[in-house]
């Protein structure tokens, strides 16, 4: 087993924003080698995306798109990276899904792509694979790219971290030069070794970190890996206290977390108690039901609290007709099935959960983070498109289209890229103790409960202060605990998990406003 790889391009993550810049490279000729921590790939946060991509029609236009995610990100958008979005995002996805890849997106009775409208867009534009576009498009994408023989896939393997000329070159004189990234230390999980991979670009796309919450949409591999090994690496990373909030997660003892879509409300579903009552019109009495994502999550919780209750619930039977739940949702009927509710005649339970971070790891329009040839793209990265709140459906597409920018200024210029730097020490192995699992499990159940409790929905100082306190603490246990242990990927993630929670909870403490996301029930106007 080689312990060294060596490789012109390391894309480290295989989602929608990671699996366009690896086509798009080895389509243009470059050989790419892409590794997942997942030992079954398609499992990325992408996969689970239940609402669709947003794409365009005849009364859209880029102006308006612009509007839209401007409105939604209270202020706090970065316009020049919403218009590339708007402008460049249907050329995109009609050239790498639609055309590349054939995503079998739903079509209208007369053969043309079904458009549909969402919260807060101002026209249809939005384009879907019934409730489970990501799983489409994840799939369609993962048939090209295995199969493609300038692309060397690598699953389970888990990095561990970045490599940089100032943290690990053995060369001493790198210090006094500017930092530079030059591949990743990784742990392949079934030869039980961490290997260097050497690199001459580097993009990280990993996804998010819903994980890092007791409640999340997200899948569990979503623990903010990328933004702290970016943060351990020196990259710049901003905007991480606007966590987007999802008002409904499926909420059942024996169930992993999953979304249930604002799809479900928008034909009509209602958020009802126990005994069938409504009470969204209490908080907006215009918009009830379908009032902006965070304030329907705000008042879920406020209800919980009141009530002194684990869930609130979704009545769809009562408002949609049968037919119309058995063609919309067919994904959310099965997996809610899977755990005795029938969503054709039972409510369904649900809490709110971290969905989507809005901030990360900053990057200019090409993906460029402020490390010298590392690239982030997808949720990890921070393009400014979401400023402090994020327009429904954006994300997929602005993985795509950061992915596929990425791909183009690595091509442009990797001949004037460093050569791959040979002074990488192997891993020094020093861990001798099996890790505990149960210590392990226990100290990201704390994490998980003072993110839920401390950094959620609604913020205070002296809460976030507690956080901190309790997060630095947790934090040097794992950091010692790390050192002394053999690798595992849940103990990279542990180490990753509390590192981010960190990152987050600093950003909403030194964040005196509510703005968009980050809500602070102390807030200074
Ligand atoms: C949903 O389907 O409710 C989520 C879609 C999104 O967050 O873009």
């Amino acid at each position: 087993m080689n312990e060294k790889i060596e490789t012109d391009i390391l894309i480290i993550g295989v989602g929608i924003a990671g699996g366009t810049t690896a086509l798009k490279l080895a389509d243009a000729g470059h050989n790419v080698t892409v590794i997942t921590r997942a030992n079954e790939p398609k499992k990325s946060n992408t996969y689970w995306a239940q609402g669709g991509i947003i794409y365009t029609s005849p009364d859209d236009n880029p102006d308006l798109f612009t509007q839209d995610i401007l409105h939604a990100g209270a202020g706090h958008t970065y316009p020049k990276a919403a218009k590339i979005l708007a402008e460049e995002g249907p050329a995109v996805l009609k050239e790498i899904l639609i055309d590349r890849v054939n995503v079998p997106f739903d079509l209208n009775k007369d053969g043309e792509l079904d458009v549909v409208m969402e919260a807060a867009h101002s026209v249809p534009r939005i384009i879907h694979a019934t409730d489970a576009t990501g799983r489409a498009i994840e799939i369609a994408m993962l048939n090209v790219i295995k199969d493609h023989p300038n692309i060397t896939l690598l699953t389970g393997h888990t990095a561990v971290d970045l490599l940089t000329t100032n943290h690990h070159s053995k060369d001493r004189m790198s210090l006094y030069e500017p930092p530079s990234c030059v591949g990743a230390y990784v742990f392949d999980r079934k030869e039980r070794m961490v290997k260097r991979i050497l690199a001459r670009k580097t993009i990280l796309a990993t996804g998010g970190l819903g994980n890092i919450f007791l409640r999340t949409t997200n899948p569990k591999g979503a623990r903010g890996d990328g933004i702290a090994m970016a943060y351990r690496a020196g990259a710049r990373v901003i905007n991480t206290e606007y966590i987007q909030f999802h008002p409904t997660t499926f909420h059942h003892e024996m169930a992993p977390n999953f979304l249930i879509s604002e799809a479900v409300r928008g034909v009509g579903a209602r958020l009802v108690h126990e005994d069938g009552t409504p009470f969204m019109q209490k908080y907006d009495p215009e918009w009830k039901d379908l009032a902006p994502r965070d304030v329907v999550a705000r008042s879920i919780r406020q209800e919980m609290i009141e009530r002194d209750i684990p869930n609130v619930y979704l009545d769809l039977h009562s408002y949609v007709d049968q037919s119309e739940i058995k063609s919309h949702f067919p994904n959310i009927a099965e997996r809610c099935m899977a755990y005795g509710i029938d969503i054709s005649k039972d409510l369904i339970p649900v809490v709110p959960g971290a969905h989507y971070s809005c901030g990360g790891v900053w990057v200019d329009e090409w993906g460029k983070t402020s490390l010298d040839q590392l690239y982030a793209v997808g949720e990890v990265a921070c393009t400014g498109v979401h400023g402090a709140n994020r327009l429904a459906s954006t994300s997929l597409l602005e993985g795509l289209v950061w992915g596929a920018r990425a791909a183009k200024d690595v091509a442009n210029s990797l001949g004037d890229a460093p050569s791959i730097n040979e002074t990488i020490p192997p891993w020094n192995d020093t861990g001798q103790f099996e890790p505990d699992p149960l210590l392990i499990g226990q100290d990201m159940s704390t994490i998980q409960h003072v993110m839920w409790n401390y950094v959620g929905l609604v913020r205070a100082g002296y809460r976030l202060q507690r956080a901190l306190r309790e997060l630095r603490h947790l934090e040097t246990e794992i950091e010692r605990f790390y050192r002394v242990s053999q690798m595992t990927d849940d103990l990279i993630g542990l180490r990753n998990a509390v590192r981010t929670a960190v990152i987050v909870t600093t950003a909403a403490l030194a964040n005196k406003q509510s703005i968009g996301c980050h809500y602070r029930e102390d807030a200074v106007e």
